[in-house]
């Protein structure tokens, strides 16, 4: 059990003029699932790594309980860490690929074997004990390796993009069983993926990262209805957030936020809304994708063919490709950002 604290930590690989991870300040608490989220490359690897003393911190610190660990060897951390290629052993068993950090580490044969014994009991692998990781499927594998995270009984769980090797059905049972053993177990965990279905399923909070950049650390319920700025709102939700140029006569220029929940066609014939709160703007009808529970409209303004707008379709009749539709906009639920520095406004 421990608290893990990143203070301005600064990271840049040799000869690359802008760091990987710029001034990055986060406080985990101890038994947190905390989950590192941005598109590929702004840096999520590095931040895993560096916690995990596999790459040098040019500036600032990590302390982990408390314990400065910023020069630390990686051994001396009591940490754990699952990377996306599991790495097993392939001529070991399942029980010896498990038990191979404590083997190193010259444990008792004795203590080795219960060890593994509880955590395979946990995991559900007591079956494959001594079957080859060639014998195991996909998500037996993954178990394995969180298997030899879980023998060491670490301070800190560090995994990137754990389940990525996964199919997409595999993916999701996994990464609610993962999000439960974590629980259960109340190991402080640092999970980074590209995915943001991931993250706000899994995490207690969530960090999302730009360029090297922390953007903002919340809740996946925060995260969704009042993100910092357009870069977070756009990154958070699938369909992403609508994100579209306005003026307002106050403030100027202006980036309208509407998610496409909030956006509501209106059936042929119905009565055009009305008030203070609603916005109709005429759309033609690009794209409409059937996802089985709900569908999305994807579409242009009549006036101004460049601008696209996503919208959740409701009872209407699915409309066809060229369709004039008139989309109705919740400004109850906009959000507006900065035209210029993308920053939410009030
Ligand atoms: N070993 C390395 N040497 C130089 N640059 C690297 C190295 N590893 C990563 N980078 C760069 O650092 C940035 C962040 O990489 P990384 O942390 O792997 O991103 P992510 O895990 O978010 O996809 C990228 O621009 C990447 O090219
Ligand atoms: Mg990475």
């Amino acid at each position: 059990m421990a608290t893990v604290r990143f203070d301005n930590v600064t990271i840049r690989y040799p000869g690359a003029e802008r760091p990987s991870v710029d001034s990055f300040d986060l406080e985990i608490a101890d038994g947190e699932f905390l989950v590192l989220v941005g598109p590929s490359g702004c840096g999520k690897s590095t931040t895993l790594r560096a916690l995990a003393g596999l790459e040098d911190v040019e500036d600032g610190s990590i302390t982990i309980d408390g314990h400065d660990v910023t020069r630390a060897e990686p051994a001396d951390r009591d940490i754990a860490m699952v990377f996306q290629n599991y790495a097993l052993y392939p001529h070991m068993s399942v029980a010896e690929n498990m038990g191979f950090s404590l083997k190193l580490a010259k444990l008792p044969k004795r203590d080795i074997e219960a060890k593994v014994r509880e955590a395979a009991d946990v995991l559900g692998l007591t079956p494959f004990l001594d079957r080859k990781p060639k014998d195991l499927s996909g998500g037996q594998r993954q178990r394995v390796a969180m298997g030899r995270a879980i023998v060491r009984n670490p301070a800190v769980f560090l995994m990137d993009e754990p389940l990525s090797n996964l199919d997409a059905k595999l993916r999701v049972q996994t990464r609610t069983e993962l999000a439960a053993l974590q629980r259960r177990l109340g190991t402080t965990t640092v999970y980074v993926t590209h995915d943001q279905v991931e993250a706000m399923t899994m995490g207690d909070r969530v960090a999302v990262l730009r360029d090297g950049v922390l953007q903002q650390v919340a809740s996946p319920k925060d995260l969704y209805e009042r993100p910092v700025n357009a870069f977070v709102a756009g990154f958070i939700g699938s369909p992403s957030m609508n994100l579209l140029a306005a003026d307002d006569p106050e403030r100027g220029r202006v980036t309208l936020g509407i998610r496409p929940e909030h956006v509501r066609p209106l059936a042929d014939g119905a009565p055009q809304p009305d008030g203070p709160g609603v916005t109709v703007i005429d759309t033609e009808v690009d794209l409409v994708e059937e996802l089985g529970a709900e569908s999305y409209l994807y579409a242009h303004r009549v006036d101004s063919p460049e601008v696209t707008v996503v919208a959740r379709l409701g009872d209407i009749p699915t409309p066809a490709r060229g369709d004039r539709v008139r989309l109705v906009l919740d400004m109850d639920r906009a959000h507006w950002f900065d035209a210029g520095t993308g920053d939410r406004l009030e």
